[in-house]
């Protein structure tokens, strides 16, 4: 099949070639990021899960680099986490040269020491800051009883009030949320289960469980914890999506707050992403506590295995800090690009034309705002508009674009990607994602576009909308519209990301 280049995105991670899914074992170590991930060496679709390995200084520009863990004749090598073992609680590194240790999930094989599919937890180590990994000699380092096939996903992190290791691992199928303690990474002891809980379905299930600590409005003195899962299929927007709860947790048990009483409604509940493509979303270990930083795969089980993108098969979603704000009087994760993207922003030149008033009607954009990668901020008004909003990746003459509106009568922010380009080649590539927004008279909307993305975040980074586009080469247009009446751009930036044609 011939290569993609249009679509290989320039801000998101990507590898050369070859399939990649959920980001694993983020880690922040000696100045450097490390993102690992599933991947498999020898093909373009799902398979021979080993661990990929790529490393950044600015979360923009990645370096690839050789495998990290290799899939083998007993065993693939599953979705986990690293944490850098600074007090070497383990032993295996020493206090000045501390072991970056990996618990990863190991699924056997026939002929190996456990039956075919069985899931359990391992442990690996890296003595040269995650390069080359070795096996521990104890494997794996956590089973369950009796024998799952559905057991995986190790989440490991420092719970600082009781000074030990916390692991959330899910049974996928059942589903729930295991949570383990840890003095030395190896011995791992059952702390409580979480779940089933929130909007489930039969056949419905929880991977890659993360339990994190965050200020509450930015104060310390009314943490929350936060339990993100991934959620597949029957997700917010179809297939799979991530999913949260907020409640609070005691060392031990992890207690949801505010759950809704009624089961039955996907909307009632709070989901890290509306769109199609965030999943498997994990936070990276070793950075400042304060500014938790989390990486997804933008993608969906739905029609990963069939996106039309060549060599490379796979991408991560922006790296994004993370909150927890009082919105609509509930607490609500936040996520907003971190400083090294801003700062790429802020050296560039925008379009900011000032407030405009437009007629019911559209306005393509100069070609100072074209491109390909784009980062747009714009607030609207409604002045009799039913809708208003942006149309990116556009080409005028032909209709093909992505279009972000805000309804004003129905308080909806939406992304339609159904005239974005390519959307053939799955007929579960979900076409429009909805979002019910607290009523108000403007609303203000981030947009970070890509050679085969749009991320689109509003209210304070509470709502939002990642999707996969694949748009022919040269719909690089910007169309500001209106519906049904008038509409006020209140504000407008701009900025594109790339010089223009690259
Ligand atoms: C999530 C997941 C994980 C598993 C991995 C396998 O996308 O299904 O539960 O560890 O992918 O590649």
């Amino acid at each position: 099949q011939a290569a993609t280049p249009q679509w290989r995105p320039e801000l998101h991670y990507t590898p050369h070639k070859y399939w990649m899914n959920d980001p694993n074992g983020p880690v922040f170590y000696n100045g450097v990021y490390h993102i690992f991930y599933q991947y498999n060496p020898m093909a373009s679709e799902w398979g021979n899960m080993s661990w990929g390995h790529a490393t950044s200084t600015d979360l923009l520009h990645w370096q690839e680099h050789a495998v990290a863990m290799p899939f083998s004749h007993d065993r693939d090598i599953f979705s986990g986490s690293v944490v850098v073992d600074r007090n070497n609680t383990s032993g295996l590194g020493t206090a000045d040269k501390p072991a970056l240790v990996a618990l990863y999930t190991s699924v056997f094989k026939e002929g190996s020491s456990h039956s075919a599919g069985i899931q359990a937890q391992s442990l690996a180590y890296s003595l040269d800051g995650g390069f080359t990994w070795q096996a521990y000699h104890k494997d794996p380092v956590l089973t369950l009883s009796p024998d799952s096939m559905h057991f995986r996903d190790p989440a490991v992190s420092w719970y600082e009030p009781g000074h030990y290791w916390v692991m959330t691992t899910v049974v996928a199928d059942a589903p729930v949320v295991k949570l383990y303690r840890s003095d030395n990474l190896i011995d791992w002891t059952f702390l409580s289960d979480f779940g089933p809980a929130g909007f489930t379905r039969p056949g419905m299930l929880w991977e890659m469980p993360s339990l994190f600590p965050l200020p509450l409005d930015g104060d310390a003195s009314r943490q929350k914890w936060v339990m993100m899962i991934g959620v597949n299929p029957w997700s917010i927007a179809g297939g799979s999506g991530t999913t949260y709860f907020v409640g609070s947790f005691d060392g031990r048990t992890f207690h949801a707050e505010n759950l809704p009483p009624d089961g039955s409604d996907p909307a009632a509940y709070d989901w890290a992403d509306h769109g199609a493509d965030h999943y498997a979303a994990i936070l990276f270990s070793g950075g400042p506590a304060a500014t938790p930083l989390t990486i997804g795969w933008m993608n969906n089980w739905d029609y990963a295995n069939t996106v039309p993108t060549e060599p490379w098969k796979g991408q991560m979603t922006l790296p994004m800090t993370l909150g927890l704000k009082t919105i609509n009087n509930r607490p609500r994760l936040c996520f907003a690009p971190d400083a090294h993207y801003t700062a790429l922003v802020a050296s560039r030149k925008s379009y900011s034309p000032g407030a405009f008033q437009l007629a019911s009607g559209q306005k393509v954009l100069p070609d100072a705002a074209r491109g390909d990668v784009l980062d747009i901020h714009f607030e609207i008004q409604g002045n009799g508009a039913r809708s208003a909003g942006l149309i990116v990746r556009a080409s005028p003459d032909d209709g093909t674009g992505t279009r972000i509106a805000y309804d004003f009568d129905r308080h909806t922010l939406s992304v339609d990607r159904s005239h974005s380009g390519r959307t053939d080649f799955s007929p579960r590539f979900s076409r429009e994602h909805i979002v019910n927004m607290p009523p108000a008279r403007s609303l203000s909307v981030h947009v970070i576009v890509d050679r085969n993305s749009v991320e689109v975040l509003s209210l304070e980074g509470s709502v939002v909308i990642t999707d996969l586009i694949f748009p022919p080469s040269g719909a690089d247009h910007v169309i500001a519209f209106a519906e049904g009446g008038s509409a006020t751009f209140t504000h407008l930036d701009v900025t594109p990301l790339m010089d223009h044609g690259v």
